[in-house]
Protein backbone atom coordinates (compact mmCIF):
# COMPACT_ATOMS: atom_id res chain seq x y z
CA UNK A 1 0.00 0.00 0.00
CA UNK A 2 1.27 3.32 -0.72
CA UNK A 3 -0.87 6.31 -0.57
CA UNK A 4 0.26 8.23 -3.53
CA UNK A 5 0.87 5.53 -5.83
CA UNK A 6 -2.49 4.88 -7.87
CA UNK A 7 -1.43 1.95 -9.77
CA UNK A 8 -0.07 -1.50 -9.02
CA UNK A 9 3.14 -1.96 -8.16
CA UNK A 10 5.80 -3.91 -6.48
CA UNK A 11 8.12 -3.93 -3.66
CA UNK A 12 11.68 -4.36 -4.33
CA UNK A 13 14.59 -3.95 -2.18
CA UNK A 14 12.02 -1.33 -0.51
CA UNK A 15 11.81 0.52 -3.75
CA UNK A 16 8.54 0.43 -5.09
CA UNK A 17 9.38 -0.28 -8.61
CA UNK A 18 7.14 -0.39 -11.63
CA UNK A 19 8.52 -2.23 -15.28
CA UNK A 20 10.45 0.00 -17.52
CA UNK A 21 8.38 -0.42 -20.92
CA UNK A 22 8.95 2.69 -23.07
CA UNK A 23 12.05 2.52 -25.58
CA UNK A 24 13.39 5.91 -25.20
CA UNK A 25 13.51 5.78 -21.33
CA UNK A 26 14.83 2.59 -21.99
CA UNK A 27 18.02 4.18 -23.52
CA UNK A 28 18.13 6.70 -20.86
CA UNK A 29 18.27 4.39 -17.96
CA UNK A 30 20.75 2.16 -20.04
CA UNK A 31 22.99 5.20 -20.38
CA UNK A 32 22.87 6.02 -16.55
CA UNK A 33 23.14 2.94 -15.64
CA UNK A 34 26.61 2.56 -16.91
CA UNK A 35 27.39 5.75 -15.05
CA UNK A 36 24.76 6.57 -12.65
CA UNK A 37 24.11 10.08 -11.65
CA UNK A 38 25.29 12.58 -9.91
CA UNK A 39 26.97 9.36 -7.50
CA UNK A 40 28.70 9.62 -4.31
CA UNK A 41 31.93 9.60 -3.22
CA UNK A 42 32.85 6.60 -1.00
CA UNK A 43 33.33 8.64 2.27
CA UNK A 44 29.82 10.45 1.53
CA UNK A 45 27.86 10.65 4.91
CA UNK A 46 24.86 12.70 6.17
CA UNK A 47 27.18 15.39 7.41
CA UNK A 48 28.87 15.79 3.41
CA UNK A 49 25.62 15.64 1.95
CA UNK A 50 24.30 18.64 3.92
CA UNK A 51 27.33 20.99 3.07
CA UNK A 52 27.05 19.81 -0.59
CA UNK A 53 23.82 20.85 -0.44
CA UNK A 54 23.90 23.89 1.87
CA UNK A 55 26.55 24.80 -0.83
CA UNK A 56 24.19 24.56 -3.60
CA UNK A 57 22.62 28.39 -3.58
CA UNK A 58 19.21 27.17 -5.28
CA UNK A 59 18.80 23.87 -3.29
CA UNK A 60 19.27 25.52 0.30
CA UNK A 61 17.44 28.27 -0.52
CA UNK A 62 14.45 25.68 -1.50
CA UNK A 63 15.07 23.66 0.97
CA UNK A 64 14.60 26.68 3.80
CA UNK A 65 11.14 27.69 2.32
CA UNK A 66 9.96 24.06 2.82
CA UNK A 67 9.55 24.17 6.03
CA UNK A 68 8.39 21.42 8.16
CA UNK A 69 6.04 18.53 7.50
CA UNK A 70 5.53 18.96 3.96
CA UNK A 71 5.67 16.41 1.01
CA UNK A 72 8.27 17.27 -1.58
CA UNK A 73 8.48 14.84 -4.67
CA UNK A 74 11.89 15.06 -6.69
CA UNK A 75 11.13 13.76 -10.10
CA UNK A 76 14.10 12.14 -11.84
CA UNK A 77 16.18 11.79 -8.48
CA UNK A 78 18.82 9.98 -9.74
CA UNK A 79 21.12 8.67 -7.28
CA UNK A 80 19.38 11.26 -4.53
CA UNK A 81 21.97 12.67 -3.23
CA UNK A 82 19.00 15.90 -3.51
CA UNK A 83 16.08 14.24 -1.96
CA UNK A 84 18.56 12.89 0.80
CA UNK A 85 19.42 16.42 1.31
CA UNK A 86 15.98 17.33 1.52
CA UNK A 87 15.43 15.16 3.97
CA UNK A 88 18.38 15.54 6.66
CA UNK A 89 16.71 16.99 9.84
CA UNK A 90 13.66 17.87 8.77
CA UNK A 91 10.33 15.76 8.92
CA UNK A 92 9.22 16.35 5.49
CA UNK A 93 7.98 13.83 3.49
CA UNK A 94 10.70 12.96 0.38
CA UNK A 95 9.41 10.82 -2.23
CA UNK A 96 12.55 10.46 -5.13
CA UNK A 97 11.22 9.01 -8.64
CA UNK A 98 13.17 7.82 -11.28
CA UNK A 99 13.24 5.12 -13.80
CA UNK A 100 17.18 4.24 -13.72
CA UNK A 101 17.16 1.31 -11.05
CA UNK A 102 20.99 1.45 -10.79
CA UNK A 103 20.49 5.01 -9.29
CA UNK A 104 17.68 4.06 -6.86
CA UNK A 105 19.81 1.36 -5.13
CA UNK A 106 22.56 3.70 -4.38
CA UNK A 107 19.94 6.29 -3.30
CA UNK A 108 18.67 3.46 -0.78
CA UNK A 109 21.82 1.98 0.36
CA UNK A 110 22.97 5.33 1.65
CA UNK A 111 19.39 5.94 3.28
CA UNK A 112 19.47 2.80 4.82
CA UNK A 113 23.46 3.74 5.90
CA UNK A 114 22.58 6.67 7.31
CA UNK A 115 19.36 5.47 9.19
CA UNK A 116 17.10 8.28 7.19
CA UNK A 117 13.51 7.32 7.29
CA UNK A 118 12.20 10.05 5.67
CA UNK A 119 12.53 9.28 2.44
CA UNK A 120 11.11 6.93 -0.30
CA UNK A 121 12.10 5.63 -3.98
CA UNK A 122 9.49 4.92 -6.64
CA UNK A 123 11.42 3.41 -9.53
CA UNK A 124 8.87 4.55 -12.32
CA UNK A 125 8.99 6.52 -15.71
CA UNK A 126 7.01 10.02 -15.81
CA UNK A 127 5.15 9.01 -18.78
CA UNK A 128 3.70 5.84 -16.84
CA UNK A 129 1.50 8.69 -14.99
CA UNK A 130 1.85 6.35 -11.08
CA UNK A 131 1.52 9.41 -8.79
CA UNK A 132 -2.08 10.53 -7.40
CA UNK A 133 -3.02 13.99 -7.75
CA UNK A 134 -3.31 16.83 -5.96
CA UNK A 135 -0.66 15.49 -3.32
CA UNK A 136 2.62 17.06 -3.03
CA UNK A 137 3.07 20.33 -1.15
CA UNK A 138 6.42 21.07 -2.96
CA UNK A 139 7.51 19.58 -7.22
CA UNK A 140 11.16 19.66 -7.93
CA UNK A 141 12.49 18.02 -11.34
CA UNK A 142 16.02 19.52 -12.54
CA UNK A 143 18.31 18.66 -15.53
CA UNK A 144 15.24 15.73 -16.66
CA UNK A 145 12.67 16.75 -18.61
CA UNK A 146 15.05 17.92 -21.62
CA UNK A 147 16.68 13.63 -21.25
CA UNK A 148 12.87 12.35 -22.33
CA UNK A 149 10.94 12.42 -25.62
CA UNK A 150 8.08 14.64 -24.34
CA UNK A 151 9.16 17.18 -22.05
CA UNK A 152 5.90 19.26 -22.27
CA UNK A 153 3.74 16.05 -21.39
CA UNK A 154 6.00 15.23 -19.00
CA UNK A 155 5.40 18.62 -17.21
CA UNK A 156 1.83 18.21 -17.67
CA UNK A 157 1.41 14.45 -15.72
CA UNK A 158 4.13 16.05 -13.00
CA UNK A 159 2.28 19.26 -12.29
CA UNK A 160 -1.29 17.27 -11.80
CA UNK A 161 0.37 15.45 -8.20
CA UNK A 162 0.99 18.93 -6.90
CA UNK A 163 -1.23 20.35 -4.91
CA UNK A 164 -2.99 23.52 -5.04
CA UNK A 165 -0.60 26.07 -3.95
CA UNK A 166 1.93 23.67 -4.02
CA UNK A 167 5.10 25.35 -5.46
CA UNK A 168 6.89 22.82 -8.79
CA UNK A 169 10.81 24.33 -10.22
CA UNK A 170 11.87 22.95 -13.22
CA UNK A 171 15.33 23.22 -14.89
CA UNK A 172 15.92 22.86 -18.30
CA UNK A 173 18.71 23.33 -20.83
CA UNK A 174 18.16 26.93 -22.55
CA UNK A 175 17.89 26.99 -26.63
CA UNK A 176 20.44 29.91 -26.54
CA UNK A 177 21.99 30.13 -23.35
CA UNK A 178 23.48 26.12 -23.86
CA UNK A 179 25.44 27.33 -27.42
CA UNK A 180 28.56 27.67 -25.36
CA UNK A 181 28.68 23.49 -24.51
CA UNK A 182 27.11 22.64 -27.41
CA UNK A 183 30.12 24.29 -29.55
CA UNK A 184 32.39 22.40 -27.26
CA UNK A 185 30.38 19.52 -27.96
CA UNK A 186 31.16 19.61 -31.44
CA UNK A 187 34.52 20.50 -31.02
CA UNK A 188 35.31 17.70 -28.59
CA UNK A 189 34.08 15.35 -30.89
CA UNK A 190 37.48 16.34 -33.42
CA UNK A 191 39.63 16.58 -30.51
CA UNK A 192 38.36 14.06 -28.05
CA UNK A 193 37.69 14.25 -24.38
CA UNK A 194 40.83 16.16 -23.34
CA UNK A 195 39.48 18.95 -25.09
CA UNK A 196 36.76 19.60 -22.14
CA UNK A 197 39.36 18.73 -19.73
CA UNK A 198 41.27 22.19 -20.35
CA UNK A 199 38.45 24.25 -22.34
CA UNK A 200 35.30 23.49 -19.85
CA UNK A 201 35.16 26.10 -17.21
CA UNK A 202 33.20 24.58 -14.96
CA UNK A 203 34.99 21.01 -15.46
CA UNK A 204 38.03 22.37 -14.85
CA UNK A 205 36.89 23.60 -11.05
CA UNK A 206 35.01 20.50 -9.94
CA UNK A 207 36.51 19.15 -6.94
CA UNK A 208 34.77 15.74 -7.16
CA UNK A 209 36.14 11.76 -7.61
CA UNK A 210 37.18 10.64 -11.41
CA UNK A 211 33.77 8.37 -11.26
CA UNK A 212 31.64 11.60 -10.78
CA UNK A 213 33.82 13.61 -13.17
CA UNK A 214 33.49 10.72 -15.98
CA UNK A 215 29.28 11.02 -15.08
CA UNK A 216 29.35 14.68 -15.23
CA UNK A 217 31.20 14.53 -18.84
CA UNK A 218 28.85 11.66 -20.33
CA UNK A 219 25.84 14.03 -19.17
CA UNK A 220 26.52 16.96 -20.36
CA UNK A 221 28.38 15.82 -23.45
CA UNK A 222 26.82 12.25 -24.74
CA UNK A 223 23.50 12.37 -23.70
CA UNK A 224 21.75 9.77 -26.01
CA UNK A 225 18.29 12.27 -25.54
CA UNK A 226 18.65 15.77 -24.93
CA UNK A 227 16.43 19.09 -25.94
CA UNK A 228 16.73 23.12 -25.71
CA UNK A 229 13.71 25.11 -24.30
CA UNK A 230 12.97 28.92 -23.30
CA UNK A 231 11.65 30.68 -20.69
CA UNK A 232 8.42 31.47 -23.15
CA UNK A 233 8.18 28.02 -23.87
CA UNK A 234 7.83 26.92 -20.76
CA UNK A 235 5.40 30.36 -19.46
CA UNK A 236 3.10 28.66 -22.05
CA UNK A 237 3.89 25.52 -19.92
CA UNK A 238 2.64 27.00 -17.18
CA UNK A 239 -0.45 28.64 -18.29
CA UNK A 240 -2.20 25.71 -19.86
CA UNK A 241 -1.72 23.81 -16.32
CA UNK A 242 -2.62 26.29 -13.52
CA UNK A 243 0.31 26.93 -12.76
CA UNK A 244 1.00 30.69 -12.03
CA UNK A 245 5.01 32.39 -13.07
CA UNK A 246 6.89 32.97 -9.89
CA UNK A 247 10.63 33.53 -10.58
CA UNK A 248 13.08 32.09 -13.17
CA UNK A 249 16.52 32.43 -13.72
CA UNK A 250 17.45 34.34 -15.54
CA UNK A 251 14.76 36.09 -14.18
CA UNK A 252 11.98 37.26 -17.16
CA UNK A 253 12.21 41.17 -16.63
CA UNK A 254 14.96 43.38 -17.09
CA UNK A 255 14.38 45.31 -13.33
CA UNK A 256 14.77 42.34 -11.46
CA UNK A 257 18.35 42.13 -9.94
CA UNK A 258 18.64 37.95 -9.29
CA UNK A 259 18.32 38.03 -5.70
CA UNK A 260 18.05 34.56 -4.35
CA UNK A 261 16.56 36.33 -1.01
CA UNK A 262 13.10 36.40 -2.77
CA UNK A 263 13.25 33.49 -5.19
CA UNK A 264 9.49 32.30 -3.96
CA UNK A 265 8.56 35.99 -4.38
CA UNK A 266 6.39 36.50 -7.11
CA UNK A 267 7.87 38.64 -9.94
CA UNK A 268 6.83 40.03 -13.40
CA UNK A 269 6.79 37.81 -16.78
CA UNK A 270 8.41 40.53 -18.47
CA UNK A 271 8.10 41.29 -22.37
CA UNK A 272 9.09 38.66 -25.28
CA UNK A 273 12.28 40.78 -25.69
CA UNK A 274 13.21 41.28 -22.06
CA UNK A 275 13.45 37.29 -21.92
CA UNK A 276 15.14 36.83 -24.88
CA UNK A 277 18.24 39.36 -23.84
CA UNK A 278 17.97 37.77 -20.70
CA UNK A 279 18.67 34.47 -22.07
CA UNK A 280 21.32 35.71 -24.20
CA UNK A 281 23.04 37.06 -21.84
CA UNK A 282 23.33 33.41 -20.47
CA UNK A 283 25.75 32.87 -23.27
CA UNK A 284 28.19 35.67 -21.46
CA UNK A 285 27.43 34.22 -17.64
CA UNK A 286 28.20 31.88 -15.15
CA UNK A 287 24.75 29.91 -16.15
CA UNK A 288 25.94 29.38 -19.69
CA UNK A 289 29.45 27.95 -18.36
CA UNK A 290 27.70 26.05 -16.31
CA UNK A 291 25.47 24.42 -19.39
CA UNK A 292 23.10 26.70 -19.70
CA UNK A 293 20.40 25.17 -17.33
CA UNK A 294 17.71 27.70 -16.14
CA UNK A 295 15.22 27.31 -13.60
CA UNK A 296 11.79 28.23 -13.33
CA UNK A 297 9.50 27.83 -10.79
CA UNK A 298 5.38 28.44 -10.19
CA UNK A 299 2.94 27.91 -7.91
CA UNK A 300 -0.32 26.07 -8.69
CA UNK A 301 -3.47 28.21 -8.97
CA UNK A 302 -6.78 26.48 -9.85
CA UNK A 303 -8.78 29.41 -9.86
CA UNK A 304 -12.55 27.76 -10.68
CA UNK A 305 -12.18 24.51 -8.48
CA UNK A 306 -15.24 22.76 -9.60
CA UNK A 307 -12.99 22.49 -12.92
C1 LIG B 1 20.91 14.61 -15.45
S1 LIG B 1 20.17 13.46 -14.41
C2 LIG B 1 19.65 14.56 -13.13
C3 LIG B 1 19.62 13.90 -11.80
C4 LIG B 1 19.21 14.85 -10.68
N1 LIG B 1 17.93 15.48 -10.95
C5 LIG B 1 20.26 15.91 -10.46
O1 LIG B 1 20.02 17.08 -10.75
O2 LIG B 1 21.34 15.54 -10.00
C6 LIG B 1 18.64 13.10 -15.23
C7 LIG B 1 17.78 12.09 -14.49
O3 LIG B 1 16.50 12.06 -15.16
C8 LIG B 1 16.03 10.75 -15.09
N2 LIG B 1 15.03 10.54 -16.14
C9 LIG B 1 15.24 10.50 -17.47
N3 LIG B 1 14.10 10.18 -18.12
C10 LIG B 1 13.13 10.07 -17.17
C11 LIG B 1 11.75 9.74 -17.20
N4 LIG B 1 11.14 9.46 -18.35
N5 LIG B 1 11.06 9.70 -16.03
C12 LIG B 1 11.69 10.00 -14.85
N6 LIG B 1 13.01 10.30 -14.76
C13 LIG B 1 13.72 10.32 -15.90
C14 LIG B 1 17.28 9.90 -15.31
O4 LIG B 1 17.14 8.56 -14.90
C15 LIG B 1 18.32 10.68 -14.51
O5 LIG B 1 18.45 10.20 -13.20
Amino acid sequence: MSEYIKKPFKKENGIFSFTITDLETKKVTEFYKVTPFPNYKDDDNKQTILEKGNRNILAQKFKNFIGYKKKVLEVGCGTGQLSIYFSLGTNNKIVGLDPTIESLKLAKNFAIKNEINNIELVNADIFDDVLIEDYFDFVWCNGVLHHTKNPYKAFEILSKSLKNNGYILIGLYNKIGRLRTIFRKYLSKLFGVKFLEIFDPTLKNLKISNEERKSWIKDQYFHPIESLHTLDEVLRWFDKNDIKYINSIPSCDFEISQNYDNLFEENPRGSFYSRLINQIFMIFNRLGSDGGLFIVIGKKNIKNTSK
